[in-house]
């Protein structure tokens, strides 16, 4: 039966992490996948979740299933959170929110649904984009292409020809975008930019599918969430895919959503009745424990300051963490302008080193990043930090 199963590749950002749990090296450091680690290189659980969790203990409860869409009250929370509790929007009853299994599990729900709707349909992904997005949409049966998006040489975005791949698109093309914080660049676009991608995006009827993984990692979480109210005072359906790994640093339980705005509260029913089947079809309906979590902190108003304040602090740390990766691949001998990785937003900075200097960190010193050049700049601490400016330094 399976003679002729041939091996797969490894998972370009998980397959490198199966790799460095292997690496006996004592001095390795994991750049590579986007997780935020403290400044003793800990994965941190935040107090806010703490703090439900031991609610949630205090009053334990049995675990039925849960509705296909999920906890309701959880929904509700990430349509608060994303459009705005008193929105029109919300209010009109005009969003189909459910609870995903992490933010790849909104995207892949909205894939399926957009591949029954509209079967023709192409996806445009930035180029660059996360690894798993060109995978993920191919695999729920779309050709995938790509729209220009990092300028190398000017170490930015090429917004013009952005721009002008999106003003070349046919109608009912899917336009996969990043929120925030792109991955794996890190170069976000202005809110004027932003204003020209809805506006075209309009008027050549495509389907923007926002992913928004790194909310509250960029600018602030209201900040980084603007460029929704964008899309909604444009009046126009689109896809958001949302993300609670990170910022609630709760990546194993796998907690995220999709939303998907209408032009009608009939409409919303009606997607959310088809966005129900993708789901019951896949994994029948999903977990309680994190989607609980979230919703009691979202909810309470004491855990959720807690959450903006430690999500803040994270924020923080990364920002300093880039002005001392400057510093000291300055003192390191780096030449040429290192302003870039200050710019950049989130937990990613593309470094610019190739794929053979990223081999090269790896195999030599340890320092495993992404074969494109990225790195995340959130698992950088006080205590690994020369060591990697060194490392870079030295293939750079
Ligand atoms: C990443 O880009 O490293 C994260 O989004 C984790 C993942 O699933 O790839």
């Amino acid at each position: 039966l399976f003679a002729k199963v041939e091996m797969a590749p490894r998972d370009p950002i998980l397959g490198l992490s199966e790799q460095f749990n292997a690496d006996p090296n004592p001095k390795k450091v994991n750049l590579g996948v986007g997780v935020y680690y403290d400044d003793n290189g800990k994965l941190p659980l935040l107090a806010c979740v703490a703090q439900a969790e031991k609610q949630m203990v205090e009053a334990p409860k049995a675990r039925g299933y849960l509705p296909i869409d999920g906890i309701a009250a959880y929904d509700k929370a990430v349509q608060g959170l994303v459009f705005g509790a008193d929105s029109e929007v919300v209010k009109g009853g005009r969003v189909a929110t459910v609870q995903a299994v992490g933010g790849t599990g909104g995207l892949k729900i909205g894939a399926d649904f957009l591949k029954r709707l509209n079967p023709a349909a192409k996806v445009l992904i930035s180029d660059p984009s996360w690894e798993n997005h060109r995978a993920l949409f191919t695999n729920a049966g779309f050709p995938v292409d790509a729209y220009p998006y990092y300028d190398a040489e000017r170490r930015g975005v090429a917004f013009d020809a952005m721009l002008a791949a999106l003003g070349q698109a046919d109608a009912g093309t899917i336009v996969v975008l990043h929120a925030c914080c792109h991955n794996p660049t890190g170069y976000d676009i202005t809110p004027a930019q932003w204003q020209q991608v809805i506006d075209v995006v309009k008027s050549r009827g495509l389907v923007p599918f926002l992913d928004m993984a790194y909310q509250g990692f960029g600018q602030g979480i209201a900040e980084d969430g603007a460029v929704v109210q964008q899309f909604l005072a444009a009046g126009i359906d689109f896809f958001v895919s949302t993300s609670f790994s990170k910022s609630f640093s709760l990546y194993g339980e796998r907690v995220g959503a999709l939303s998907v705005v209408c032009s009608s509260a009939e409409e919303a029913g009606r997607v959310l009745s088809q966005l129900k089947i993708v789901i019951r079809t896949n994994y029948s309906n999903p977990p309680t424990h994190g989607a609980q979590v979230v919703a009691t902190v979202l909810t309470t108003p004491e855990l959720r300051r807690m959450w903006e304040e430690e999500l803040a602090g994270m924020r923080a740390r990364i920002k300093l963490m880039r002005t001392a990766l400057v510093d000291k691949l300055t003192a390191a001998g780096f030449k040429g302008d290192l302003s870039y990785i200050t710019r950049q937003q989130g937990m990613f900075s593309y470094s610019g080193l190739n794929k053979d200097q990223m081999v090269r960190l790896r195999n030599e010193f340890g320092v495993y990043g992404v074969d494109s050049g990225r790195i995340c700049v959130a698992a950088l601490n006080s205590h690994n930090i020369d060591a990697v400016a060194a490392a870079m330094a030295a293939v750079a």
